[in-house]
């Protein structure tokens, strides 16, 4: 009720045009006739519904369109020439707007308002206005519904389905509802019902196993084609061997980021950037971030932003933070930072704005979206995004020590049910000095290959030659690597 006042106060502010953003159309039309038919008989304005498709028609009395009236120059024409106050909805206008003929004839009905109260509603998804008509504009926000409201919906789904399926109320554990409620937001009235409705009428029951599929839908309705996205597969903290430091940390802060009663007191983190030495399990933890704090993980490609959308990155990026936001409590992650902020030729400026609207959207969210970014080439790290504060802690991931190369070993022995009793896996973790965990999982899946041509199993001395047949990044890279280091001494922390 209160939108549908609010929206009522919008169209009486007597501004010629009403401009309103929303992929709910029909909601919205619904409203809008409510509206006209709750006037008094006095103040009463018809009101009519356009399209390209079906010309104009009325929408607060049953008549059948004009199709006549179905060209965009046509329909205005015709409402210019009318001489009696009249609400006329355009529906998906936007694509019309950069036409000079329909640009006049719109600033023609506008100008003549004072004479003929005639008012234009625009509704569209996006919706950009040309300048010149800018100052006859008045915009409405159709609000997302709130947790009250979602609350609201999902009871009436769950009455649906308890007259659906007589004889069966829809059971629910209190913590996944509360959770339900609280994933829901962002959406609109009817995406909401939809997620709602999947869920419940699935087994007519509210349970922790429905909210992956719930965050997947939502994130599916919110991303129309964007940069960010949706990871399905997160990593466990067991994949991933070493980095003890950044585990250690990131359960430190666990209770905290999910705003756990008990934590109230602690300040919510931020994010972390994680910065070294290529295929040492930088993008993997990123990864398990997600799988410790159990939430949905959304990665934002920046390469992309800037390959992509050519001239348009910096809107996309802000958009991308805004689903970020919708879909927290999530894990952003932004992979290899540096690609996508170091300047590129001729087009540093973008870079430079695109770095501020990220480091403001970092230095004000407020949300439930924790980041995790990686870098591997500090050369080409923006000094403002490693500057104190920015990030709650920078961690640098240096090549694995002998223990942590044989807990890598295992892990991808393991991950290929390998018996690791049969293997010395010591022997192995002391020939495999300077190799990274990227390339120690490279010598476990070659050896194996090894292994299988010869027809045995897979032995030590398979994985031993291996070793030594290859040349790792850190020998080659000696010297970056040693950069690297002196740089991470004094700004970063250890991540083992
Ligand atoms: N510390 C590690 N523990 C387990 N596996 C690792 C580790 N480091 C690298 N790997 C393996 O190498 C792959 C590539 O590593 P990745 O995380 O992409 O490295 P980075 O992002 O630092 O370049 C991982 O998917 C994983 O299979
Ligand atoms: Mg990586």
């Amino acid at each position: 009720m209160d939108r549908q006042h609010d929206l009522e106060l919008i169209l009486r502010s007597r501004m010629p045009i009403v401009v309103i953003e929303t992929r709910d159309e029909k909601r919205m039309l619904d409203l809008l006739r409510n509206i006209a038919l709750a006037r008094a008989s006095d103040t009463y304005v018809p009101l009519f519904r356009w399209t390209v498709t079906d010309g104009l028609q009325r929408l607060d009395i049953d008549l059948e369109p004009q199709l006549h009236n179905a060209e965009p120059p046509d329909v205005l024409k015709h409402i210019r020439a009318v001489t009696k106050p009249g609400m006329y909805v355009l529906l998906d206008f936007h694509h019309y707007l950069e036409d000079p003929v329909i640009i006049r004839l719109l600033k023609d009905i506008c100008l003549r308002y004072t004479d003929v109260s005639r008012q234009l509603i625009l509704i569209s998804h996006r919706i950009k206005l040309p300048q010149e008509l800018e100052s006859f504009v008045a915009r409405f926000d159709l609000a997302l519904p709130g947790a009250d409201e979602r609350e609201k919906i999902i009871k009436r789904v769950a009455a649906e389905y308890t007259a659906a399926n007589p004889g069966s109320r829809v059971q629910y554990d209190p913590k996944a509802y509360n959770l339900l409620i609280q994933n829901l937001s962002g959406l609109t009235d009817r995406d909401t019902e939809q997620l709602a409705r999947n869920a419940i009428f699935a087994d007519g029951v509210i349970s922790k196993s429905d909210l992956p599929n719930v965050m997947q839908a939502k994130y599916d309705l919110l991303n129309l084609g964007g940069i960010l996205q949706y990871e399905y597969d997160t990593a466990k903290f067991a994949d991933v061997g070493g980095l003890e430091n950044l585990k250690r940390w990131l359960s430190l802060r666990k209770p905290a980021f999910l705003k756990d009663r008990k934590a109230s007191h602690l300040d919510t983190p931020k994010g972390i950037l994680l910065i070294g030495v290529q295929g040492c399990g930088k993008s993997l933890a990123a990864k398990a971030t997600a799988g410790i704090f159990n939430l949905p993980l959304l990665r934002l490609d920046f390469a992309t932003l800037y390959n992509k959308y050519h001239g348009e990155t910096e809107r996309n990026l802000r958009e991308s933070l805004k689903t970020a936001d919708i879909m927290a409590p999530c894990v952003l992650w932004i992979d290899e930072i540096e690609k996508g902020l170091a300047g590129r030729g001729g087009e540093t400026g973008t870079t430079q704005r695109v770095l501020g609207s990220f480091l403001t959207w970092m230095a004000e969210k407020n949300s439930g979206v924790f980041v995790v970014a990686t870098a591997n080439d500090i050369s080409m790290l923006p000094p403002e995004l490693v500057r104190k504060g920015r990030f709650d802690e920078l961690f640098f991931v240096d090549l694995p020590s002998r223990e942590i190369r044989k807990r890598i070993l295992e892990i991808h022995l393991s991950a290929r049910e390998q018996a690791i009793d049969e293997i010395d896996t010591d022997a192995i973790a002391e020939a495999a000095d300077g190799f990274s965990g990227a390339e120690i999982e490279q010598a476990v899946v070659s050896s194996l290959y090894a292994a299988h041509a010869q027809s045995t199993g897979l032995s030590t001395r398979h994985l031993l030659e291996e070793l030594e047949r290859t040349k790792p990044l850190s020998v080659v890279m000696e010297e970056k690597i040693g950069h690297l280091r002196r740089w991470a001494a004094g700004r970063t922390v250890p991540g083992d």
